[in-house]
């Protein structure tokens, strides 16, 4: 059964082979989704997304740059992709960014102003942003579904997470009063909750190298998990299959969220 057969959207967060974006384009490929891409403007960003999406069988792939937060980057993006295909099911926000100086244990506490907003800003408000211009696409095609990417630091502190555990406590419930909003047109809104994994942006958090460490000893299936099964829950949400789930953010992190107090076995 291809489950994704007929549908096509917008992915948005490839910036090489190990992004959790391209193991979530991997699975909707698999299942006969039609992607589409945006990455950051730059030729340089250009050939590294096109080499991470033609590695994973998508020949030609359709990419356009953008910086999502520029209000006018998005437009362009969403028009050209209106002209280029008939619907839009789908939105896959994989993107965060803050400034890795305010990544550090302990440091929470001295984060400026402009570091704190630009985190929220292109890790949270960005999702919103995309809503509004995929809202008359999918509205015009009986629905559609969206989701984002989040971590654990959004709940509990996690050291290093610091900034970004705020911008992805914003990008849950934003995912929530849009899932609200949007929910009688039959968009859908969730947001998933990965576990650690080795990539650009999680290189500049400064207590990745623990959170690898650790969860192994305390999750209960005693590993990290693995891009695909991210890929995977991240297909599902996007399916029919989940038609009944919105507003939701979905923990894949090999169950270290239920986790009260850890105790080495
Ligand atoms: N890797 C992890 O441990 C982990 C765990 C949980 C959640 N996440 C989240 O998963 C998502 C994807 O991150 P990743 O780990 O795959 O790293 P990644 O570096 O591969 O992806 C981050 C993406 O954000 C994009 N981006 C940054 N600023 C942008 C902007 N202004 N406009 C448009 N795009 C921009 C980058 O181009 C890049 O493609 C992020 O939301 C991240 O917070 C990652």
């Amino acid at each position: 059964m291809s489950i994704m057969q007929g549908k096509a959207g917008l992915i948005f967060g490839v910036a090489n082979d190990r992004s959790y974006a391209t193991h979530i384009a991997e699975s909707i490929h698999r299942e006969g989704g039609v992607c589409a891409f945006q990455h950051l403007p730059g030729e340089k960003n250009e050939r590294r997304t096109a080499k991470a999406v033609e590695k994973l069988g998508i020949t030609d792939p359709w990419l356009f740059p953008c910086d999502a937060g520029s209000d006018d980057d998005l437009d362009k993006l969403f028009d050209a992709y209106a002209k280029r295909f008939k619907r839009l099911d789908f939105v896959v926000h994989s993107i965060a960014f803050a400034d890795r100086e305010w990544l550090q244990p302990g440091k929470f506490a001295d984060t400026p102003r402009a570091a704190y907003l630009s985190a929220v800003d292109i890790s949270a408000y960005t999702l919103a942003a995309m809503a509004q211009r995929a809202k008359p696409l999918m509205a015009d095609n009986g629905g559609g579904a969206l989701i984002g990417m989040s971590y654990y630091g959004s709940e509990k502190v996690v050291p290093g997470y610091n900034v970004m555990g705020v911008a992805k406590a914003a990008l849950e419930a934003t995912a929530r009063y849009l899932a609200a909003d949007l929910g009688p047109h039959n968009i859908r809104v969730n947001t998933i909750s990965g576990g650690p994994l080795r990539t650009l942006a999680s290189s500049a958090v400064g207590g990745i190298d623990k959170m690898l460490d650790q969860t192994p000893k305390h999750a209960p299936l005693k590993r990290n998990v693995e891009g695909r099964e991210v890929g995977d829950t991240a297909l599902f949400l996007l399916s029919d299959l989940a038609s009944g789930i919105t507003g939701q953010n979905i923990y894949v992190d090999c169950g270290v969220s239920t986790i009260g107090v850890a105790v080495e076995s």
